[in-house]
């Protein structure tokens, strides 16, 4: 388990540049941990209330935070899940890493959080040496976190065809794969 204490501390890759404490929980220990299947419930809340994800149903979240725990991590301010990234290596090349979903509840946005769940995830998968996801054009902040994860593992980020509109049956809009190369 990853502990940060009251702040976010300044050390380590994901750093913020200036210490800054959790607004609206001074008082609370941030700390990013493996789930369990206890966590699934919590994890739905997250992406269902994080505005712009697809949001799976209850039963996959369960599922993730049971069967593939080893590849998803919560983060916790005390004892609420407040943020997570989800993902699982590719079954048919384990050194690649598909990240499903990374959300940060509003009130612990804007320290970086996602690329900590992120550090957290890769960095106990030594076999994993690239991280592949999907994006839409439109997801900034998500785009970002990507763009600034890659940067700071001294990656290449590539973005190539992923998920075209037409393969889904529900409107949904295209989704790009971005390949993060090189993050050893
Ligand atoms: C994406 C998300 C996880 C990032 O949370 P976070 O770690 O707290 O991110 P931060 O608020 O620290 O911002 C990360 C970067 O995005 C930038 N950013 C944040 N919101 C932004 C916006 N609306 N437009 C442009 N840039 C934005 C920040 O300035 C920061 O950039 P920097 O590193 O250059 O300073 C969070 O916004 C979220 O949960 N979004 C909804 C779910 C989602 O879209 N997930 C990604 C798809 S799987």
């Amino acid at each position: 388990m990853v502990e940060y204490g009251m702040t976010i501390p300044e050390t380590g890759p994901n750093a913020p540049t200036t210490a800054d404490s959790v607004s609206g929980a001074p008082d609370a220990t941030l700390t990013i941990r493996r789930p369990d299947v206890s966590d699934g419930a919590a994890m739905w809340r997250v992406a269902r209330d994080s505005g712009s994800l697809d949001l799976n149903s209850s039963y996959a979240y369960l599922l993730l935070a049971d069967h593939f725990a080893d590849t998803c991590r919560i983060a916790l301010m005390g004892d609420d899940v407040v943020g997570f990234v989800t993902g699982y290596r590719l079954p048919a090349d384990p050194t690649r890493y598909f990240l499903w979903q990374v959300a940060v509840d509003e009130r612990a946005r804007g320290h970086r959080l996602a690329g900590r769940l992120i550090d957290a995830v890769i960095d106990d998968q030594p076999e994993v040496s690239s991280l592949v996801t999907t994006v839409t054009e439109d997801n900034t902040s998500s785009r970002r976190v990507f763009q600034r994860w890659a940067e700071q593992r001294g990656a290449t980020l590539d973005e190539v065809t992923g998920f075209e509109a037409h393969h889904f049956p529900d409107g949904h809009e295209a989704e790009p794969l971005l390949v993060i190369d090189g993050i050893r």
